[in-house]
């Protein structure tokens, strides 16, 4: 079993002004293909909260994945990437250059996040934008192979095998 942690970063959303549908739609996401939430946060746009909450996520709750939901733009307010680059000890380049591959394809806009990837210990840490509308898009093009990947990194996945 995955086991998940789902953060959002959002000033509104830390304050109770903005429903936080991101996270709902990731928890939805992963859960459907049988994936465990084991919680959903929402803090606001600081660095060092959001790497706190990671940091905690990955070493006391030991969840498999963390996806996170916002703060990767050009916004002053936007430092989702910087807390995940300060917390990973190793990055995972291909996963954001995978998402704006194939976001590409649906807005040219895609251009404009700054998500990043990496692992810390046992845990694969991955930036998502902001707007449920990306999450779905983005999130539907690692899931296949991030699990993969999240069995190699826990050593119960010995090989790749040939599966697409
Ligand atoms: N990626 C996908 N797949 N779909 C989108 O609608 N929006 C883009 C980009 N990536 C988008 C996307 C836009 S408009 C921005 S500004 C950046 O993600 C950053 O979003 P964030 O600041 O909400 O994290």
């Amino acid at each position: 079993m995955i086991t998940v942690g789902v953060i959002t970063a959002s000033d509104k959303g830390s304050r109770g002004e903005r429903e936080d549908l991101s996270g709902q739609v990731i928890k939805s996401m992963v859960e459907e293909i049988g994936w465990e939430v084991k919680d959903v946060v929402i803090v606001p746009d600081e660095q060092r909260v959001l790497e706190q909450k990671m940091i905690e996520f990955a070493d006391e709750l030991k969840v498999d994945v963390i996806l996170t939901t916002g703060g990767t733009g050009f916004s002053p307010r936007d430092v989702t990437p910087e807390a995940t680059l300060t917390v990973v000890e190793r990055l995972t380049p291909g996963i954001p250059e995978a998402m704006r591959y194939a976001s590409l394809k649906v807005t040219p806009r895609a251009m404009l996040s700054r998500a990043q990837a990496g692992i810390r210990g046992k845990t694969v840490i991955i930036n998502l934008p902001g707007s449920p509308k990306g999450v779905k898009e983005c999130l539907a093009v690692v899931l296949q192979s991030l699990e993969h990947g999240i069995e190699i990194l826990k050593g119960t996945a010995g090989e790749c095998a040939q599966k697409p």
